[in-house]
């Protein structure tokens, strides 16, 4: 699926004041601006960033497509090099630099948080650039994305769960979820509330306090009933013993074959461009579009049915669920593109 020159546009610049690498990455803008949110974290090397953000970027197309949004798909990354540390100093130049940056792009990418920012830095975004959302309630936007894209993804599971275990109940199942950052840590507490028991894992132990905890070695092949990847990507592959897998980290599998081995191991994968999708839809429903928040919210609780829809197909047609996924995102970039390939 990848070919040369996949991606539409593509930015990376030295920060003026940071010393950091920025990028921007548009991977496609068929269905209307490209929409993604800004990643700030430390990089091997600053073409480590690069490859993430065109990774990123393309996740989005896919996200936006199958979540119906009128958006391409885009990401920024602030690729901070592992041996300098993230001050608040060096944050805000590089926030800057990238803001700037996004400038340039006029409105036809459209910026919002992800890992490593937050609503506050958007703030601070605006001051560069005007395509930027997810502000605070205090300043006209609609405040963390965190909580939609959680409801989505709670949404996703209780589907999965209703394709596995024949009910949508969380109550009494062993979930055990990767990353308890803004995401993943609203998830572990909704599905504990709604009588899961939650398993937490975390580089940084102190986030999982008043969890059971497991090591983060190993934890992907931990025996559960749900397992929810909530932090960074490639980690899904062979090895998963647990019987369903759904949560918002972005590029979750290790590679596309990683589809096929879970499908033979008779696990059920919802792609994580389906189930992460809260956030964005909720978003820019509201903010781009123009929505009241309980119709976003319903938009929001949609992907249940998106997830129902690609399960089933994955398992009468015997393919597998980001075949499923893809082919539905696909066709909607043909639409938009009257038929024409690319
Ligand atoms: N971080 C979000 C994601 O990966 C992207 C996002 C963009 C969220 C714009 C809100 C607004 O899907």
């Amino acid at each position: 699926m990848v070919g040369p020159w996949e991606h539409e546009e593509v930015v990376t610049r030295l920060g003026p004041r940071s010393g950091v690498p920025v990028t921007v990455a548009v991977h496609s803008r068929r269905l209307g601006p490209a929409a993604g949110g800004i990643r700030l974290t430390q990089y091997p090397t600053w073409q480590d960033g690069l490859a993430d953000a065109l990774r990123l970027a393309r996740g989005m197309t896919y996200k936006n497509a199958v979540a119906g949004l009128p958006f391409g798909g885009g990401k920024s990354v602030i690729a901070v090099p592992s041996t300098v540390p993230v001050t608040p100093s060096l944050r805000a130049d590089a926030l800057a630099d990238l803001g700037e940056l996004i400038a340039t792009f006029d409105g036809s990418y459209l910026a919002g948080p992800d890992i490593g920012t937050g609503p506050d830095d958007m703030v601070y975004l605006r001051s560069f650039a005007r395509h930027v959302f997810c502000l605070p309630e205090s300043h006209g936007g609609t405040g963390p994305s965190s909580l939609p894209t959680a409801r989505g993804v709670l949404a996703a599971i209780r589907a999965g769960l209703t394709a596995v275990f024949g009910s949508p109940s969380v109550s009494g199942r062993r979930v055990v979820v990767v990353g308890m950052g803004s995401v993943g840590s609203l998830l572990a507490s909704s599905l504990r509330s709604a009588g899961a028991s939650v398993v937490a894992a975390d580089l940084i132990e102190s986030r999982c306090a008043g969890y059971e905890t497991v090591p983060v070695a190993g934890v992907y092949e931990t025996d559960a009933d749900v397992l929810v990847p909530a932090a960074v990507g490639g980690v899904v592959g062979a090895g998963v013993r647990a019987p369903l897998v759904v949560g918002p980290a972005n590029n979750q599998l290790r590679s596309d074959d990683a589809a096929a081995a879970l499908r033979d191991a008779g696990i059920v994968w919802v792609p994580d461009f389906v189930a992460g999708a809260g956030g964005v839809i909720y978003t820019l429903t509201r903010e781009a579009e123009g929505l009241d928040p309980e119709a976003a919210m319903a938009r929001v609780e949609a992907i249940a049915g998106t997830v129902e829809t690609v399960l089933a197909k994955a398992a009468a047609n015997g393919t597998t669920t980001l075949a499923e996924a893809v082919a539905l995102a696909d066709g909607r970039l043909n639409d938009a593109a009257g038929g024409r390939r690319s």
